[in-house]
């Protein structure tokens, strides 16, 4: 089943799914799981491995998929014209840009994101701001998941760029998502019910969507606060302090091995 497939099947499984089941820890984490994981070959997932994508093609079929296509549909004449095939292929090249940097599926660890979410369950959320959305796979499992339990009225997902595959684009709009390139300065001082930290995992930058957003919110979580592959003056040391201040409202962190 491709990655796209799998994040259907997966809202699927939420839509239908009984709310004392979504709140059962491992129905929900096996669930996180059978959307599929990031490629990640520094072995982050521990047991959780089973559930990882496969590792993208360089430059994969899925970019090039459509060259055939076009070239089948045009007469031999132009094949021939040394001025259309470097265009077409150019062209096609443009269309796949944000493909290139961008490996599907959810970055997480399914069971620390399902206790985050069947912890947040019963907090009324209503609005959600996530920085950091990468593909878009974790966005939707987040919304698709709260939604169950509450009326969205705001949902916001940004980045410093737009990496979702088309199929992604569809679904945000589908669940009503809207997708901002932008950094968490735009949102100073905006409330949300619900913020999620994982954008830039430099030290400066996590205080920063913090201070811009995270401080205003109800409830605050960061991903990686105690990832060591960040490296040292990244997202622990700011959890760190945070903890010191008595400011922790919630956590999901990477397994210690
Ligand atoms: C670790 S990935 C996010 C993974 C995603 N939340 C998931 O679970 O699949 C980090 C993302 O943050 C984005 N990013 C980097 N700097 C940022 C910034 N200052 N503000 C917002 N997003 C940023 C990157 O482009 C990247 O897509």
């Amino acid at each position: 089943m491709n990655e796209i497939n799998k994040i259907k099947d997966g809202i699927n499984t939420i839509n239908k799914s009984p709310l004392s089941k979504l709140r059962d820890v491992d129905f929900l984490s096996d669930v996180i799981g059978q959307c599929g994981l990031t490629y990640d070959k520094r072995n982050i997932y521990g047991d959780d491995i089973l559930y990882m994508n496969e590792k993208p093609l360089k430059n994969s079929a899925a970019e090039l998929w459509k060259i055939p296509g076009q070239i089948v549909n045009t007469s031999l004449n132009k094949l021939r014209d040394v001025a259309f095939l470097p265009d077409v292929i150019k062209k096609i090249a443009r269309n796949h840009k944000p493909y290139k940097n961008c490996r599907f599926g959810l970055w997480q660890i399914p069971r620390q994101l399902a206790e985050a979410l069947i912890y947040l369950s019963d907090k009324n959320i209503k609005s959600f701001i996530e920085i950091g959305t990468y593909a878009g796979f974790t966005t939707l499992f987040i919304v698709s998941y709260l939604k169950k339990f509450s009326d969205f009225s705001k949902c916001i997902s940004i980045d410093i760029s737009d990496l979702r595959p088309d199929d992604i684009k569809d679904l945000f709009t589908e669940l009503n998502i809207d997708h901002q390139i932008s950094t968490s300065s735009k949102f100073q001082n905006k409330k949300f019910d619900l913020c999620f930290i994982d954008g830039n995992h430099g030290y400066n930058w996590i205080k920063k969507d913090f201070l811009n957003i995270g401080v205003n919110s109800k409830f605050c979580m960061f991903h990686d606060i105690n990832d060591r592959n960040c490296g040292k003056e990244t997202v622990p040391k700011f959890w760190n302090e945070l903890k010191m201040n008595n400011n922790i409202l919630f956590r999901i962190e990477v397994k210690e091995k």
